[in-house]
């Protein structure tokens, strides 16, 4: 058996796998985001632990023999977070997430001292990156930065908790802005840019390598044998990839999560920060990938939602669905919490446009789906300048659960998408997969499958031609306002 855990943003997932990669169990436990002050964007390290250990006991609760079967665990986890463990490798603050706009100031200092940082680190300096929030940190909170011993990742942090091993892998190491994507080593001049030095960060593996072994304490409560290995995993994009099997050049999907990112697997490493692509190392040895990443996705229907007091959110989607007939008259920004590609705005918020005194809730949900969808097909002209193709992605993560936005996103698109079997499962999945790699040492391609695919969703062409227009007028909106945001 294999387990894969996915720190995520909203939830820690924990997913067990039997040795033909079949889902056993599967269990998530919630996580809240804390935002003290604009644009900041926080969670405490000890969440994320306290929900894997619950996340796990479920699992045990619901399948006691498969957990006490288990082999080995693999890690994923939401990318960019700092993880500041002090002298007794307890976190000295709240971690700094990934789509925290603070540090803004910082990434043009860099970029200042090291003009040639986006070539080598595969990315644009943003500020949702690590390497700029320790310079914010140096600066905003030198107590708390001097005492720094160890910088973490998310799912590395959890690492230390279950084996006591501080590492990470190439995927994750990607999203510091520390990682010479090329060479698939540390970056001294970006470390020592930011003030650090090389031992305050962890050591670096593949994803598909084992990092240690499960303490006696933990092996114990959840009656699992003494030698179960912790594979390396990979950042959630990466470690999403490897589930749906986008490892081959030109293998790509697309993820609609709290996040959404457009990804394409790549043969070598790429670079082109200058489209604000996200050019990474990929989770199994000499492998990259390029992504467009959106910091809004699923979660913009999912504040939508709440906004309107609807728990079920199914059938608000059924509501929508039903009286859809035509775009929605009314624009919105997706932006809520501010846009990486194309934008690179952190300081970006959401907008609804041509809001009248006969707008439903209908017509305004719908909009947030396209909202999105309009973002989508903005990030995704950013691959395509590039000379990035994917010629059939598949749709993954929690909006993947409807197909009605799918559908909706083919028409924006005006390109054919793919629905998986499975889709869902996500990168909690691929983390499983990495693990059972870690340990038999299999061929990739035998591991990383393709899930089989259940429709392939063909764009309307009479709906695409009319959203054509809408979509200009949404590119206007953003940049009539882009401005305005401060
Ligand atoms: C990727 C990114 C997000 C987070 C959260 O660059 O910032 O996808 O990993 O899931």
């Amino acid at each position: 058996m294999y387990l894969g855990i996915d720190v995520g943003t909203s939830a820690v997932k924990a997913l067990l796998i039997d040795e033909n990669s079949v889902t056993l169990a599967e269990a998530d436990a919630p996580l809240r985001v804390s935002s003290p002050k604009p644009f900041w964007s926080e969670q405490n390290p000890t969440d994320w632990w306290d929900a894997t250990l619950r996340a796990i006991d479920d699992l045990h609760r619901q399948n006691p023999s498969a957990i006490a079967a288990t082999r080995a665990i693999g890690l994923s986890g939401q990318m960019h977070g700092a993880t500041l463990l002090g002298a007794d490798d307890k976190p000295l603050r709240p971690a700094i997430l990934w789509n925290d706009g603070r540090a803004t100031r910082e990434c043009a200092e860099l970029d200042a001292v090291l003009p040639d940082l986006g070539q080598r680190a595969g990315v644009a300096t943003m500020s949702g990156m690590t390497a700029p929030k320790l310079i914010w940190l140096q600066k905003h909170e030198p107590d708390v930065f001097a005492k720094i011993k160890t910088i973490l990742l998310p799912k590395d942090y959890i690492r230390f908790c279950l084996s006591g091993d501080k590492a990470t892998e190439m995927s994750d190491a990607a999203g510091t802005l520390w990682l010479d994507e090329q060479s698939r080593s540390w970056n001294q001049s970006a470390i020592e840019a930011c003030g650090l030095s090389r031992d305050q960060l962890p050591h670096l593996v593949e994803g598909s390598d084992v990092t240690g072994t499960l303490r006696a304490t933990l092996a114990d409560r959840w009656d699992m044998r003494d030698d179960v290995i912790i594979a390396g995993g990979g950042g959630d994009a990466a470690t999403g990839g490897i589930g749906v099997g986008a490892v081959s050049h030109g293998d790509g999907f697309i993820s609609l999560g709290t996040s959404s990112q457009i990804f394409v697997a790549s043969d070598k490493y790429r670079p082109k920060p200058e489209e604000l692509l996200h050019s990474f190392a990929h989770a199994i040895p000499d492998h990259w990938f390029q992504m467009a990443v959106l910091l809004n996705g699923a979660s913009c229907l999912k504040w939508a939602a709440d906004l309107l007091g609807e728990a079920d959110i199914s059938a608000l989607l059924n509501q929508v669905e039903a009286q859809h007939d035509a775009p929605s008259d009314i624009l919105f920004l997706p932006y809520l919490n501010g846009e990486r590609t194309p934008h690179n705005n952190p300081h970006a918020r959401g907008v609804f446009f041509g809001l009248g005194s006969d707008t439903d809730r209908e017509t305004m949900v719908q909009a947030v789906l396209e909202g999105v969808g309009f973002a989508l097909r903005d990030a995704k002209s950013r691959l395509h300048k590039a000379g990035t193709r994917c010629d059939l992605p598949g749709v993954i993560g929690g909006g993947a659960r409807s197909r009605y936005w799918i559908q909706m996103i083919a028409d924006i698109l005006g390109k054919p998408l793919a629905r998986y079997e499975g889709a869902t499962k996500g990168p909690a999945f691929g983390a499983a997969r990495l693990t059972r790699l870690a340990l038999t040492k299999e061929p990739v391609a035998d591991v990383c499958v393709k899930p089989a695919i259940e429709e392939v969703i063909e764009p309307d062409l009479t709906r695409h031609d009319a959203y054509q227009p809408r979509f200009a007028k949404f590119q206007r909106i953003y940049a009539a306002l882009s401005d305005e945001f401060t």
